[in-house]
């Protein structure tokens, strides 16, 4: 495993995926003409996305594909209890790319950033598909928003305080990985260089007005919480102190039980068709 230890992240993975499923949704209505025989999630996490899948193309073979092997164990739990046809495969990217067999849809979400040299996962990807076989990839979107401006206490602005923060640690992430290569990161076009044609891109809305439900909820202390200890280096002393009462369970305006915590974000799905 490259640069995170996923293993560890289940709980908010999948809490995660839940919370966005709307996205995923819309998008797979985008991809409701097509009869793929078989589907692939590459960089499943727990299969959330994958089970989704499996509902919307119930005639399909698909695979959830991770490199770890806890995380497609959560995606086995969950394709039962959801009594959905799942199947997984672990691989490691981008070695394991080349030995997946042919598909004829490839999602992946979140994942190609993880690989040093995207462009390069991409044309792996592009020649997994059948003629006429279809790739999304997830990249990009807005990040996403959970309180007003002003929330109340401490210095209002926190979120894009955070947002300019996680962007230093990606880069810093993208530039550590194994063959990290720059890239002008125009998803379609790199859809184009691999080879695929009628490439575009559609941003989907998620849209969960307050108060939030437990579970986006949850997911969204377990993201906080990771904020907390994941920044400590790069956010100053007042919104350290103010993301620790966001996490206070006795703290009425804290993430626990303020009633206007909210979800608001944009994924966008890059998709190309391979030439039949
Ligand atoms: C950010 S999560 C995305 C999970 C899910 N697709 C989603 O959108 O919620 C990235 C996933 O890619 C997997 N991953 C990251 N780097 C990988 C690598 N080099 N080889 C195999 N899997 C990798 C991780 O295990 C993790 O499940």
């Amino acid at each position: 495993m490259t640069d995170l230890d996923w293993a560890a992240m289940a709980d908010v993975l999948e809490l995660e995926g839940e919370a966005h499923q709307p996205y995923v949704q819309q998008a797979l209505a985008e991809l409701a003409q097509l009869e793929p025989q078989r589907i692939m999630d590459v960089g499943s996490g727990p299969g959330v996305a994958a089970c989704q899948l499996a509902a919307a193309f119930p005639e399909a073979e698909v695979t959830a594909v991770d490199g770890s092997p806890e995380l497609l164990a959560r995606a086995e739990q969950r394709a039962e209890r959801l009594g959905v046809e799942l199947r997984t495969r672990v691989a490691e990217f981008p070695d394991g790319l080349g030995e997946l067999g042919t598909a004829d849809l490839i999602w992946t979400a979140q994942a190609v950033h993880h690989v040093g040299d995207q462009q390069d996962a991409l044309n792996r990807l592009a020649r997994l598909l059948t003629p006429g076989g279809v790739l999304a990839v997830v990249e990009g979107g807005l990040p996403a928003r959970w309180l007003p401006h002003d929330l109340g206490f401490g210095r209002p602005g926190l979120q894009t305080r955070i947002d300019a923060a996680m962007s230093e640690r990606f880069n810093q992430m993208r530039a550590e990985l194994p063959g990290s290569v720059a890239t002008v990161e125009t998803w379609a076009d790199m859809l184009r260089t691999a080879g695929l044609d009628g490439t575009r891109s559609r941003t989907f809305l998620v849209d969960r007005p307050a108060p939030l439900a437990d579970g986006a909820r949850r997911w969204l202390r377990g993201t906080v919480e990771r904020y907390r200890h994941g920044l400590q280096d790069h956010l100053d002393a007042e919104d350290l102190a103010t993301l620790d009462r966001l996490l206070d369970p006795a703290d009425p305006l804290g993430l626990d039980q303020r009633p206007d915590v909210f979800l608001l974000t944009a994924k966008t799905v890059h998709f190309g068709r391979k030439p039949s």
